[in-house]
């Protein structure tokens, strides 16, 4: 039986609480359920009031149904992509939220277990799909994408400096014999490049198929958008990144939704008619303090921004 900490230790637990301001009475959203570690905080600090419970991966929903189950009262669990916000919203029947937590990225579960294909020091068919419902797995990208759009992938999502080498390296193993398990793939890239200072050399090229295969940095900006859309006057937004494309992308939305013009600087007066929906909570991330990374060494690279609702 997988325990809470095995399947994940959230992050950045106590930052989250303090930003959310969670108010008892209130309507509140975690898009990305995992183990349940944040949302069982959140719930008990509720009385009245409700979380809406979301993960698109079924295993977590199934666990965290488990770890949560004295709160189903107070609970909506919803088996879905966080994308679908306004869907999810709708059809519970709520029109507005005080507050919603977005922790990006796949749990220690997902990363850990063999039969999910997303790591490179275990053998198994590749996969790294977060919803195993859906689409196809990284076994089909790997074998059907061109060169240049497996390197640009490499580049875009992994910052890999050899990726037009390791794309051709790949192009003609394939030829030989399609490439199946996570090792037939790290054994491609291990020829492509053998030196690798540090890293494992295939790190960043499963970070990137990871990204591409669950369309990760694509769901950022309309979850932001649906977001800040449903939150009510004074409800926060919480958002953990990993690494920094995503915190890239949220500081850039969030600066975008602060803005109240975005009209070109040469006009004489306003003509965008654009509105400040936000306030920026956080001018810079909030990172984890040292004894958490003791503790937790998946919490070293995380940050958390925070927006509230004007
Ligand atoms: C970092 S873990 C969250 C851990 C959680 N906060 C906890 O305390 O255990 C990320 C979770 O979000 C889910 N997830 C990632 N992207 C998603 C998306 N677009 N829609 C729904 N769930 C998503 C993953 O399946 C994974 O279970």
């Amino acid at each position: 039986m997988t325990s809470n900490t095995n399947y994940h230790i959230p992050v950045l637990t106590t930052e989250v609480l303090e930003a959310l301001n969670i108010n008892p009475e209130g309507i509140y959203v975690d898009c990305t359920l995992g183990g349940g570690g944040h949302s069982s905080q959140i719930v008990q600090k509720l009385t009245t009031g409700k979380l809406i419970c979301i993960d698109q991966d079924k295993d977590a929903i199934k666990f965290a149904k488990e770890r949560l189950k004295e709160y189903h009262d107070k609970i909506i669990f919803t088996n879905d992509n966080f994308a679908h916000l306004e869907k999810i919203l709708y059809l519970n029947g709520f029109s507005k939220v005080d507050g919603i937590l977005i922790d990006l990225g796949v749990s220690s579960y997902q990363l850990d277990t063999l039969e999910r294909g997303f790591s490179y020091r275990m053998d198994a068919e590749l996969d790294m799909r977060m919803n195993q419902s859906s689409g196809v797995g990284a076994r089909w990208y790997v074998n059907n994408l061109t060169k240049e759009e497996l390197a640009k992938i490499f580049f875009a999502y992994g910052e890999e400096k050899k990726s037009n080498r390791i794309a051709s390296f790949i192009v003609a193993a394939r030829q030989e014999k399609e490439i199946v398990t996570t090792f037939d793939l790290v054994e491609v890239i291990k020829r492509a490049v053998p030196y690798h200072q540090n890293k494992h050399p295939a790190k960043r090229v499963f970070q990137a198929l990871r990204m591409h295969v669950n369309d990760e940095l694509g769901v950022i900006k309309t979850v932001i958008e649906k977001s800040i859309q449903y939150l009510a006057p004074k409800g926060r937004l919480a958002i953990i990144t990993f690494h920094s494309l995503e915190d890239r992308l949220v500081k850039t939305e969030f600066k975008y939704y602060n803005m109240e013009c975005v009209c070109p600087p040469a006009l004489p007066v306003c003509m965008c008619d654009k509105e400040s929906l936000i306030h920026l909570i956080t001018k810079k991330p909030i990172i984890p303090a040292d004894h958490e990374v003791d503790e937790n060494f998946r919490a070293h690279s995380s940050k958390l921004r925070v927006a509230e609702r004007k």
